[in-house]
Parts: C-alpha cells; sequence; structure tokens
C-alpha cells in the first residue's frame, strides 16, 4: 500500500487502532503532522490519549494501522529503536530514577554514545540549568518536588536531541511557578525546531503554546481546531466540556 504524505509531514498515523480486550483505547486515528508544529491533545479521562502516544512510540503494538515517521514505517519498531531514530517522550506520572541523581537520570539516555563524558556532563547540566532546577546535579531525584521531577523528565527527554518530543500531561500536578517554566522551556525548545505532541486536560498552559488542538473521545479524534473553535463544537462541549 502507499501512503501520502506530504514532504514537510514528520509523523504520519494512518487508521490506528488499539484494543484492550474488547475495550478499544485508540480507533481509527488519522493523523499528520508537520515538521515544528505543536499539537495539543485534549479529551476525558480515559479518552485514549496515554494510549495513543504510547503507540506512536512503539510501547503499545496497534492492532490496526500504521505510523510513519520522517517517512519510514515504524510500526513494528521496539520503541527503543524509535527512540534512537530521533523521538522521545514522558511520561504523565514522572518516571525518574528516584534513588539516582540528577545528572545520572540525565545521563541514562545517552550512556550507549561513545561522546566524552564531560561533554555530556556539560549538556546535562546547560538543560537542567535551563529548567529552573541548575546547580543540583548531585542531588538526588526524591529530594525534587513532583513538579521538578517532572522538568528534569523533561530535560532528560532532550538529551538525544529529539526531532519528535512527546509530552503527555506535563503540567499535571506541578505547582504553577514550575508550570510558567515548564511552559517557557517548551517553547525555547519548540523555538529550536522540535515538533511536539503534548497531551493535556491543564487548558490555559496548552493554550498558551498551541492554536492546534485534537480532541480525543472513547480513542476517536471528534475535532480540531483552536480553542474557540472547539469551545463552539457542540460534540467537543458535549463530550469534554460539558462534564
Ligand atoms: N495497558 C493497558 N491495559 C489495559 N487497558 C488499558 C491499558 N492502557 C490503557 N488502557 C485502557 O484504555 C483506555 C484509555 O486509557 P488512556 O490511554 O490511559 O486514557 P487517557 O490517557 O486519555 O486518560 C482506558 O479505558 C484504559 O483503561
Ligand atoms: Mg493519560
Amino acid at each position: 500500500m502507499i501512503h501520502y504524505m506530504s514532504e514537510e509531514s514528520v509523523l504520519a498515523i494512518h487508521q490506528l487502532t488499539k484494543q484492550f480486550g474488547g475495550h478499544v483505547a485508540v480507533k481509527n486515528v488519522n493523523l499528520e503532522i508537520i515538521k515544528g508544529d505543536i499539537l495539543g491533545i485534549i479529551g476525558p479521562n480515559g479518552a485514549g490519549k496515554s494510549s495513543f502516544l504510547n503507540c506512536i512510540i512503539g510501547t503499545y503494538k496497534p492492532e490496526i494501522g500504521e505510523i510513519f515517521f520522517k517517512g519510514e514505517n515504524i510500526t513494528s519498531l521496539s520503541t527503543h529503536r524509535i527512540i534512537r531514530k530521533g523521538m522521545s517522550r514522558t511520561f504523565q506520572v514522572p518516571r525518574v530514577f528516584q534513588e539516582c541523581t540528577l545528572l545520572e537520570n540525565m545521563l541514562t539516555p545517552v550512556l550507549h554514545l561513545k561522546l566524552p563524558k564531560n561533554q555530556l556532563v556539560r549538556k546535562a547540566s546547560a538543560l537542567l540549568e535551563r529548567l529552573s532546577i541548575g546547580g543540583r546535579e548531585h542531588d538526588l531525584a526524591m529530594e525534587l518536588s513532583g513538579g521538578q521531577q517532572k522538568l528534569l523528565e523533561f530535560a532528560r527527554s532532550l538529551m538525544l536531541d529529539p526531532d519528535v518530543l512527546l509530552l503527555d500531561e506535563p503540567f499535571a500536578g506541578v505547582h504553577p511557578t514550575l508550570k510558567e517554566v515548564m511552559v517557557q522551556g517548551i517553547r525555547e525548545v519548540h523555538k529550536e525546531g522540535v515538533t511536539m505532541m503534548i497531551v493535556s486536560h491543564d487548558l490555559p498552559p496548552l493554550y498558551k503554546l498551541t492554536n492546534d488542538i485534537i480532541v480525543l473521545n472513547q480513542g476517536e479524534i471528534i475535532a480540531r481546531g483552536n480553542p474557540k473553535n472547539l469551545q463552539n463544537d457542540s460534540v467537543v462541549v458535549n463530550a469534554y466540556f460539558g462534564r
């Protein structure tokens, strides 16, 4: 089968369906993401947002559908290989190594690279600094607040210079001050050319970052538009805002 993919598209998703037992978590999703875009993903709890990201980065294997990353079909590749091709992600509940230092956490994605350690350490320090947790390289991750752990995970996701970054609820449970740091950090990384998909049920910070938002409901994309379009869309209001 030949799939149309526009030249600037970095991710193309065709008819993606993921089921758990009889339950359809992601249902026939078609989507194309242009290089340099930020796509927001919203939808009620259980809509399939995290499952969708998990399918894209290879953690879940879809029953139906295909995913193209920079023109290559990655549907059957392992997460590990997809990451090495330039995709990265963060988790809804940050998965940092609590008993390791911030620096050790930062270096885990790059251990396989044969780069001089001091170069990697400098890069790690600069990223931590940028996300307001600089100078704490030798503290343990468990000493950070929940929001700071999200910033650490975000910083770590940048160590391999991804082309595409998938962020799952980056603002959830984050103190308002740190939320602003997160928004600013995402903005800067985006300016450097990273394409992003951001799942967020927290709408104000998401709206600061993008006008291009899809709404998932029961695994399906029920709308795509800017915040204003969506707030005036009765299907969206019923599925989401109405609750
Ligand atoms: N690993 C899994 N095993 C079984 N069911 C799952 C799994 N992951 C997600 N689901 C189910 O898929 C649906 C969508 O979940 P999820 O993707 O986490 O939604 P969201 O992130 O939008 O809240 C839910 O009904 C959830 O219980
Ligand atoms: Mg989720």
